[in-house]
């Protein structure tokens, strides 16, 4: 028993109650009577007074018990230890000529007169503090002790702000909060779900909802006008730094809207946002591109607007010159690939060295390797692989075609578009970054828009809908739908903030006869539409008024607000990229006779847990975790 840990309950919390919170005192709280309560940060006994360091989630306060003046008190806090929890009373009083600049309390100090230790605490693992080095597998497997952090209190904090900037700002605009069920009925398609057995019919499964798509429009048919939800959703995806298994969603669907409506109302939301939590106006209205100007330029639908080293597309003045002397513009012509080049201006000149680096950065993203020129003071081109062969005519007009000057090196990818989008759109970033390129605290917001409706998959050799089959096309393209469906454009809208997707939505189809003639160029038949979607089209058969939404990623607005590197620092228990929990353990395998209840049989190999297997568990999940 600690001296000072209360035997029939603290006295401090049942009489006297917390009167300030640590980091909220200030010199003008000089002379009044305090009690606050938290954890030990850290103690000195400097002979004759102990200084407590005393933290809770606003900051940190000094606390100094004096032997002189409180013999008893004194005789406690000299026992206390790091993360023990206390309670202290006091008076506020100055600390005179010993301020601590750094911290906001650091004028005052609390003269304590009683403590009452609440707990005591074993020895955390690691420091409770933001210059803490350990890794993040062991912050993950105590997350608790890590949220005790200053800095993930504040994202946290700032997390809890943005919720109720959201929910503010969408009922102000007219939405009601709605909620829709997590246990839902498996669709093939789209994200690969999570499934969850049921008991009750054996051999029958739910999937967890990969996002409320099908409610929300449901909630639309109903007349509910206009529904928000934050929620979670569920994804069994492969994992990476702006994708976590579970995520949150502000989801909301719009009747008797356009698309401009709904960029209006979310364009508000997200104003708001980052004007009350980090107080950055964003411009009014977003920029708006189409999908074909971002390919364009930046070879990504979710451009980084920070920077420019724009693409500039050479297939048509290439042709002009039939290939220009260069076998292998013509080859790839030939094959119906386009060109591509990316001017690297020449005030920060790349060396041979270097370029031979970026082709490494470009074979790794798929390239056969990187086309490059430097532009001579005569304009001719050196340390390239074309200046012996390329005509004078085409040299000339690519140069005009791209602004390069002398110094400046010419980039090249040439071959099937796609690749080359994302093989220039990958260098693109790369030298961004490399070349310091990307201003700090700069923010930059843009709808991508015009999206194709749908894509071609080669495996399959069908079409598969790029954003779902609900997604309207635009209503110009309906008739191409049988035509000539690969060309068809969605009334489908990506939101974008600084290279990362942070929003996506459509209008939707409210028209069966559309409907059906997208299912016919997904090659969806009749008897699997009604097996897979059949609720929502017989649904929509009962007066569905036109409609559409979008849903916003809060972990990653959260996460590009909170400026973090990963969805893991903004999420408060996250799980690592291998889906797992380091702390819990989960997911781990259940016993045989729980299977046997869901009428299940596992066939997974035994694995090397089993009965202390949440550490071994832990540990192979926690080696992914970067
Ligand atoms: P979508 O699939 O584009 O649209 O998701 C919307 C937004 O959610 C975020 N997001 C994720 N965040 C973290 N981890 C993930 N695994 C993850 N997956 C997606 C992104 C994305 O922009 N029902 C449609 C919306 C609609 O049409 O209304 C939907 O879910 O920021």
């Amino acid at each position: 028993m600690v001296e000072g840990l209360s035997m029939d309950g603290p006295r401090l919390i049942q009489e006297r109650k917390r009167s300030h919170m640590c980091g909220d005192l200030r010199a003008a709280d000089i002379g009044q009577s305090v009690v606050v309560m938290g954890w030990v940060q850290t103690y000195r006994d400097l002979g004759g007074a102990v200084f407590i360091d005393l933290r809770d989630r606003t900051g940190l306060v000094q606390v100094v018990f004096d032997e002189s003046s409180t013999k008893e008190a004194h005789g406690i806090a000299d026992r206390v230890r790091g993360e023990w929890v206390i309670g202290v009373a006091g008076k506020v009083r100055s600390r005179g000529s010993n301020v601590n600049p750094k911290l906001p309390t650091g004028e005052i100090e609390i003269e304590a007169d009683y403590i009452e230790v609440f707990n005591r605490a074993e020895t955390p693992p690691f420091e409770i503090s933001d210059d803490v080095d350990t890794s993040e597998d062991k912050r993950l497997a105590y997350r608790y002790l890590d949220l005790r952090r200053p800095s993930i209190q504040r994202t946290l904090l700032m997390r809890s702000r943005l919720n109720q900037v959201a929910r503010r700002s969408l009922v102000e605009q007219g939405f009601t909060e709605l909620e829709t069920p997590f246990m839902v009925k498996y669709t093939p398609g789209g994200a690969r779900n999570f499934v969850v057995p049921s008991r009750l019919n054996p051999g029958s499964f739910y999937a967890l909802a990969e996002s409320p798509q099908i409610y929300k429009q449901l909630f639309m048919i109903a007349g509910f006008d206009r529904y928000f939800q934050i929620t979670k959703c569920f994804r069994d995806e492969d994992l990476r730094q702006d994708r976590q298994p579970e995520f949150t969603q502000i989801d909301l669907e719009l009747s008797f809207v356009d698309m401009r409506d709904i960029h209006q109302v979310v364009e508000r939301m997200v104003r708001s946002l980052f004007k009350e939590t980090i107080d950055v106006t964003l411009p009014d209205p977003f920029p708006v591109m189409t999908y074909d100007e971002a390919m364009r330029r930046y070879g990504s639908d979710k451009p980084d607007l920070r920077f420019g080293l724009e693409h500039v597309v050479l297939t048509d003045l290439v042709k002009q010159h039939d290939g220009g002397g260069v076998p292998l513009f013509k080859q790839a012509l030939a094959q119906g690939g386009i060109i591509k080049a990316m001017v690297v201006p020449g005030e920060q000149p790349l060396s041979r060295t270097e370029v031979d680096k970026l082709e490494v950065e470009a074979k790794g993203v798929g390239a056969a390797g990187l086309g490059r020129a430097k532009i001579a003071e005569d304009g001719t081109w050196t340390q390239s692989p074309f200046s012996k062969v390329i005509e004078d005519g085409l040299r000339v007009a690519i140069n005009e075609a791209t602004g390069a000057r002398p110094q400046d090196t010419i980039l090249f990818q040439f071959g099937p578009p796609k690749l080359v989008h994302t093989v220039m759109s990958h260098l693109r970033l790369h030298l961004g970054r490399k070349l310091g390129l990307i201003p700090e605290g700069a923010w930059k917001v843009l709808w991508v828009t015009d999206f194709p409706l749908f894509e071609y998959d080669e495996k399959s050799r069908t079409y598969v809908a790029a954003h779902h089959p609900f997604t309207s096309p635009r209503h110009e393209d309906v008739d191409r739908l049988t035509s000539d469906p690969g060309a068809c454009r969605a009334l489908a809208y990506d939101l974008v903030l600084n290279g990362n997707e942070i929003a996506g939505g459509s209008i939707r189809i409210h028209d069966p006869d559309v409907q059906a003639k997208v299912f016919d160029a997904l090659s969806i038949s009749a008897e699997e539409q009604q097996a897979k979607f059949g609720f929502l089209l017989e649904a929509l058969s009962f007066g569905a008024p036109p409609h559409g939404g979008i849903a916003a990623g809060m972990d990653r607005l959260a996460m590009l607000i909170a400026g973090g590197q990963s969805l893991r620092d903004v999420i408060p228990f996250p799980k690592t990229q291998k889906g797992a929990d380091p702390m819990s353990g989960a997911p781990t395998p259940i016993q045989e006779q729980q299977l046997a209840d869901l009428f299940i049989r596992s066939i997974a190999p035994p694995s090397k847990e089993s009965k202390d297997g949440t550490k071994e568990a832990t540990k192979e999940a926690t080696k992914e975790a970067t």
